[in-house]
């Protein structure tokens, strides 16, 4: 059944590649990147690790630098490079899928144009950044047949993985109480949320959006069938403030006199890091039209965002943010987001059930058995190339690229962990949570005219 679901997979492909004149009779899944930032480039990845799975067939980005490297990495026509999304969309299909990877505010026009061409569709998250845009981009993709895998990598970590199997196998028996930290790390805040891409709501999105829609999917998921009944929120952006701003201190850490007593300093993340030989991230990302050198690097502190005084930015997404959740039938889960940590985004779950107790840190997973007083411990390991190594997700990268093109190529929805449903009530509830904190009230979930929609459908 499987292998000939995968063969009907394969033809169908071929089918689309021919009829939309890509004119190969190659099996690999035919992709097109829109958004060739970091994210883009690192899913884009996939192609080179299976050549035969994944072809990048055109890209999309305004700035040349990034849309030369991915062409040159994957070389693509000429014709298939483009400097925005709308000229692709514009076009008669002619690939299997697109990646959108643009920033959060370009996800919504994207993802709804491409899914009326009939794309399938692996969309950055957060989906879009309001409900209804989420609301409309799940429409669209349910309305024209389209699978839609959104970038919650977590769900695709093994270890992460095993929590749920853990649970649904009635280890710790029913679940009564989720506790989940994510540490975001000093320098990864001050990089992308106080001088970087999502340091400004208006610009893109909020913090719990941004950073956190991860962490309320997983509490959701571990929570099971249960619906989230009410949400309250706190949270505020601390310390990155004017106010803050130490005596002394220059407006861009290269003219700065006590530059070496901060620890934010721009010197300190990224030109200390470059003159080392360190170009990964986050100094990969801060020369906007070339590749990071100790020039460069300067040069981005000197003109750009990036080198600006922490407490001269104009960022106002909160540094903190605490989340209550009940969900049906009494089941509690606190959900806290902190800037101010030494670890960079190494969550920790504790998980309390009625026969044992679920602990989670980096790579080990530790069950405590009340019955037996016994404590087992499991981990689960990746096969993700190391050569495909993403930063911090510990191979989910790879994971979620591969159940994707599986799901392509097998026509095979059920492969994506991270589809448009469940997807979408979780971030209907990440929205439900940011109103209780910004409104300070208890959010009973689903009075919203959205969530009466989807809950509806
Ligand atoms: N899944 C995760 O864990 C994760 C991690 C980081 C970022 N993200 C999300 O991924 C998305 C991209 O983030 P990034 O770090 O790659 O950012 P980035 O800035 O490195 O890349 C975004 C790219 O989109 C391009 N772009 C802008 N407008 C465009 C348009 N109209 N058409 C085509 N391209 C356009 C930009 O020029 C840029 O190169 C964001 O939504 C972000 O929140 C997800």
């Amino acid at each position: 059944m499987g292998r000939t679901r995968r063969v009907l997979g394969v033809l169908t492909r071929l089918a689309l590649c021919q009829s939309s004149q890509v004119g190969r009779m190659t099996s690999p899944v035919c992709v097109i990147v829109v958004g060739a930032g970091c994210r883009g480039e690192n899913y884009s990845q996939f192609a080179s690790v299976h050549p035969k799975r994944m072809k990048v067939v055109a890209v999309a980005d305004p700035r040349k630098f990034a849309r030369t490297k991915l062409q040159q990495q994957h070389n693509i026509d000429d014709k298939n490079v483009f400097e925005d999304w709308q000229s692709i969309a514009e076009r008669e299909k002619f690939a299997d899928a697109v990646l959108i990877c643009t920033p959060d505010r370009v996800h919504k026009d994207p993802a709804v144009a491409f899914a009326n061409k009939g794309y399938h569709i692996l969309l950055e998250k957060p989906m879009a950044t309001t409900a209804e845009e989420c609301t409309a981009i799940v429409e669209a993709c349910t309305k024209n047949g389209v699978m839609l895998s959104v970038g919650h990598v977590l769900r695709y970590d093994p270890v992460i993985h095993k929590i749920k199997e853990l649970i649904d196998a009635g280890v710790i028996g029913d679940v009564i109480h989720i506790q989940h930290l994510e540490p975001v790390g000093f320098y990864h805040f001050a990089h992308s949320f106080v001088r970087g891409n999502w340091s400004n709501e208006a610009k893109s999105s909020f913090a719990l959006l941004a950073k956190s829609c991860h962490d309320i999917d997983l509490i959701h998921h571990w929570a099971g069938p249960r619906r989230c009944v009410k949400v309250s929120s706190f949270g505020s952006v601390s310390h990155f403030q004017k106010e803050k701003k130490p005596t002394g201190a220059g407006d861009c850490c290269l003219d700065c006199s006590i530059e070496r007593q901060c620890p934010y300093s721009a010197c300190k993340i990224y030109l200390d890091q470059v003159k080392r030989g360190h170009t990964g991230w986050p100094v990969s990302v801060i020369c906007p039209n070339s590749l990071p050198d100790i020039e460069s690097v300067t040069e981005a502190l000197r003109a750009g965002p990036y080198g600006r005084c922490v407490y001269e930015c104009d960022n106002d997404v909160c540094s903190n943010q605490v989340v209550n959740m009940e969900f049906e039938g009494g089941l509690t889960a606190a959900f806290s987001m902190v800037a101010f940590t030494e670890k960079l985004c190494n969550r920790k779950t504790n998980i309390y059930g009625s026969k044992g107790e679920l602990s989670y840190d980096e790579n080990e997973i530790r069950v405590f058995d009340f019955l037996t007083q016994k404590a087992t411990r499991h981990t689960a390991s990746s096969d993700a190339p190391r050569h495909f190594g993403m930063s911090g997700h510990g191979g989910a990268d790879y994971h979620l690229m591969n159940a994707f093109i599986s799901a392509v190529e097998n026509n095979d929805p059920s492969l994506i962990r991270s589809g448009p449903e469940e997807t979408l009530v979780s971030h209907l509830l990440v929205f439900e949570a940011e109103r209780s904190r910004v409104e300070n009230r208890v959010v009973y979930c689903g009075d919203s005219s959205w969530s009466k929609k989807t809950t509806e459908h």
